[in-house]
């Protein structure tokens, strides 16, 4: 299993390959605004505090 590991307050969790940061939050019972889940309504937009994040966050792909 690759990807990226997040981490959020205390809580490390995985961003699988082709998942986006919404899913890996989803995923791990994150709450968090979103609604289209395809980046187009910015609901679910949020910061990185340490490292930019890569060009690819905000697709699917
Ligand atoms: S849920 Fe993230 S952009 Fe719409």
């Amino acid at each position: 299993m690759t990807g990226k590991t997040l981490q959020l307050g205390e809580q490390k969790m995985l961003c699988q390959s082709g998942a986006t940061v919404l899913d890996a939050l989803l995923r791990e019972l994150v709450e968090i605004n979103h609604s289209c889940k395809q980046g187009v309504c910015q609901s679910c937009l949020s910061r990185s505090l340490d490292v930019a994040p890569p060009v690819s966050v905000h697709s699917m792909a």
